[in-house]
């Protein structure tokens, strides 16, 4: 999964939480302009995704209650959920950040809604902001 020519580490996608889809995208996909991206869903979430540049803005709406973003949006509400960083060796990134002392959510990678490799990283070591890491 190693690119022969490092990328470094790049904002991948921005996900936010949305009590209804239907609601939301208009603003993003009509007002803003950004075009619709075929992801699939995960973690209990529909997701739509939209182009932004090179990073995707992915809007996640719980299919349940019990779920990641059921739970979030109970506690916090709408909003900024996570970012993704994409890296350039998901697995020595991770090691990286065992090492440093980071709590990881994932102790090893899984796929994630754009079929690529992914793991996240507990928010209390990283200021508050949950990360999750990707594959380019
Ligand atoms: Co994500």
């Amino acid at each position: 999964m190693t690119p022969t020519t490092p990328r470094g580490t790049r904002v991948s996608h921005i996900g936010i939480a949305v009590e209804a889809l239907a609601d939301s995208l208009p603003f993003f996909r009509d007002v803003l302009g950004l075009s619709e991206v075929e992801l699939a869903n995960s973690d209990g979430a529909s997701i739509v995704g939209l182009s932004a540049g090179e990073p995707l803005v992915e809007l996640l709406e719980a299919e349940g209650l019990d779920s990641p973003i059921g739970r979030f949006m109970a506690k916090r509400g709408p909003g900024i959920h996570h970012i993704c960083f994409s890296v350039d060796n998901l697995d020595e990134m991770l090691e990286r950040c065992r090492k440093a002392g980071v709590l990881l959510i994932d102790e090893t990678p899984r796929i994630g809604a754009e079929g690529k490799r992914i793991a996240f990283l507990h928010p209390k070591s990283t200021g508050g902001v949950l990360v999750e890491l990707s594959d380019h």
